[in-house]
C-alpha cells in the first residue's frame, strides 16, 4: 500500500508556483494577486482562509483578505463582488462558503467575473469544464487530478466511484473522471444518500472517491482488493487530549481499509493540502491570463 502524501505533494506544487512567481517579478511583471472574503467566525472557515493567505505570502503573491460579520447584508456583499471585479490589481478572488442562511449563494457566485473565479464555481467556469474548453477547476477536484498524475496512476477504462454529489466536489470530479484525457477515462458511477446498497456499488469501484462528511462511512468489507481510495472527508470530531478539543476525521475507516488499498490518502494530509495549492495555481493562470485571454 502507498500512502499518497497530499501535504508533500503540496509543497512540490507550492515551490514551483513561487519559482515562476521569482520569474515572473524578475521580469518586472505583475505580482499575481489573490483576495479572499470571508463572512463570518466559523472555524473551519476562518483556518482555511487564513491558510489560503498565509500560503500566498510564502510563495510571493499579494494577497488581501475582506472579513464580514454574519449580519452582512447580501447588497453589501454583491458591492465588494463588483468592487473586486473592476480592480484591475486583483488578478482572482474567492468568498469563503458556506454563506450565512439569508444570503442566496447563488447570486453571490453568479456576481463573480467567471474571469477572476478561481474557485471555479461560476456556471460560466463548470460549463466551459463540461464542454472540455480551458476553465478554472474548482480546487478539491483538481487536486485529486494532481494526486493521480503526480503517483502515475492509471485511469484508463477504470471504474471510478464517486461518492457525493455536491457542486464543490462530487459532481465535477465525476466529469473530470470521465474526461478523454489522463487522467480521465474511467467509467464513473456516482454514489449519493438514494443510492440503494452502497457497498454493491463501493466494491466495484478501482477507484473511490468519497466526499460525504460522514466520519467511517467506508469501512473495509465495502473496498475491492487493490483499490485506490481517496477521501475528501474532513470532519472536525471531539478530542479531549488536543489543544484544540478536536481532530479531523474523514469519511473513510482508514485503519482496516488501508489494508486492502493499492494507494490511499490519509485524513489528515492527503486531499485537503493539494486545494490550497490548486487554488494558488488558478491565481496563478489568472494572473498570467492563461485561461481567459
Ligand atoms: N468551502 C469549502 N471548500 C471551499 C472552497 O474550495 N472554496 C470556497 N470559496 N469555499 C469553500
Amino acid at each position: 500500500m502507498t500512502l499518497l502524501d497530499g501535504k508533500k505533494t503540496s509543497e512540490v506544487i507550492q515551490d514551483e508556483i513561487a519559482a515562476e512567481v521569482a520569474q515572473i517579478k524578475a521580469n518586472g511583471g505583475k505580482t499575481p494577486h489573490l483576495a479572499a472574503v470571508l463572512v463570518g467566525n466559523d472555524g473551519g472557515s476562518v483556518t482555511y482562509v487564513n491558510n489560503k493567505v498565509l500560503t500566498c505570502e510564502r510563495i510571493g503573491f499579494g494577497s488581501s483578505l475582506i472579513r464580514y460579520e454574519d449580519t452582512v447584508t447580501e447588497e453589501e456583499l454583491l458591492n465588494k463582488i463588483k468592487e473586486l471585479n473592476e480592480d484591475e490589481g486583483v488578478d482572482g478572488f474567492i468568498v469563503q462558503l458556506p454563506l450565512p442562511k439569508h444570503i442566496n449563494s447563488n447570486k453571490v457566485i453568479e456576481a463573480i467575473d467567471p474571469k477572476k473565479d478561481v474557485d471555479g464555481f461560476h456556471p460560466t467556469n463548470v460549463g466551459r469544464m463540461v464542454a472540455g474548453l480551458p476553465a478554472y477547476l474548482p480546487a478539491t477536484p483538481a487536486g485529486i487530478l494532481e494526486l493521480l498524475k503526480r503517483y502515475n496512476i492509471e485511469t484508463l477504462g477504470k471504474h471510478c466511484v464517486v461518492i457525493g454529489r455536491s457542486n464543490i466536489v462530487g459532481t465535477p470530479m465525476s466529469i473530470l473522471m470521465s474526461k478523454c484525457s489522463y487522467p480521465g477515462e474511467s467509467t464513473v458511477t456516482i454514489c449519493h444518500r438514494n443510492t440503494v446498497n452502497l457497498a454493491h456499488h463501493t466494491r466495484q469501484a478501482d477507484i473511490l472517491i468519497v466526499a460525504v462528511g460522514k466520519p467511517g462511512l467506508v469501512t473495509a468489507d465495502m473496498v475491492k482488493e487493490g483499490a485506490v481510495v481517496i477521501d475528501v472527508g474532513t470532519t472536525r470530531v471531539p478530542d479531549a487530549s488536543r489543544k484544540s478539543g478536536f481532530r479531523l476525521r474523514g469519511d473513510v475507516d482508514f485503519e482496516n481499509v488501508a489494508e486492502k488499498c493499492s494507494y490511499i490518502t490519509p485524513v489528515p494530509g492527503g486531499v485537503g493540502p493539494l486545494t490550497i495549492a490548486m487554488l494558488m495555481m488558478n491565481t496563478l493562470k489568472a494572473a498570467k491570463k492563461e485561461v481567459y485571454s
